[in-house]
């Protein structure tokens, strides 16, 4: 895969069923589907929530799914299909969503990772996230959850990231070029 084969974008609407089954089978394996297709496809639609794709030859890679809150911004799921993994699909994922969560006048990104999910503590950690808690229980009564989080008023943006486009909701897609994405300091 060259970077020219991967594109982001925010998923479309007929795109719910596919994240969902892709979170069934890859994030909530051994435990009740909660993230079905008309949950997804209300995310898609909510105006408070990034629903980002990556695909690679019009097939989807992976996504990942943003919630912003007021001061800071959770994230929901975050998934690479298996084929794709350890190409740098879920760093992108993660720092469009991070950037995007910078523009939005974010604090910090916090998300839950399953206690058996090793891979994805390591990942979360390589992408500066660290350990806040330990939840037991959290999934369900069967499983432990880690709540990580990442600090975004210590994190400049990467400029290495052409820039984003936001799905304005009856008004089409507004493309904003990194040059004109700026870090304020919060305090
Ligand atoms: C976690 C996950 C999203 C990572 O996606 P990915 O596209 O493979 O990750 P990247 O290629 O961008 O990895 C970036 C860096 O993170 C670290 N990393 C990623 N996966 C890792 C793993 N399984 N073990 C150790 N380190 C890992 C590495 O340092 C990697 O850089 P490197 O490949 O140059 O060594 C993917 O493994 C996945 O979808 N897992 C199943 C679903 C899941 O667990 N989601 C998260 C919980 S919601």
């Amino acid at each position: 895969m060259t970077s020219s084969d991967l594109s982001l974008r925010l998923a479309r609407p007929a795109e719910a069923t596919t994240i969902a089954n892709l979170s069934r089978d890859l994030i909530e394996y051994g435990l009740r589907w909660r993230w079905t297709p008309i949950r997804v496809a209300a995310s898609i639609r909510a105006p408070n929530v990034n629903v980002l794709v990556a695909c690679i030859h019009d097939k989807i890679a992976g996504f990942a799914i943003l919630r912003h809150g007021d001061d800071d911004a959770h994230l929901e799921l975050l998934a690479v299909a298996p084929p794709y993994r350890r190409l740098g699909v879920g760093r992108q994922l993660l720092q469009w969503l991070e950037k995007c969560a910078v523009v939005g006048g974010m604090f910090s990104i916090g998300l839950e990772v399953r206690a058996g999910n090793e891979g994805a503590q390591l990942f979360y950690k390589r992408m500066g996230y660290r350990t806040l808690a330990h939840l037991p229980g959290y999934y369900q009564g069967i499983e432990t959850a880690l709540r990580m989080g990442r600090d975004l008023s210590c994190r400049s943006v990467d400029h290495r990231i052409q820039g984003i486009q936001y799905n304005l909701l009856g008004f089409g897609v507004l493309h904003v070029p990194s040059s004109r994405i700026e870090r304020i300091d919060h305090g």
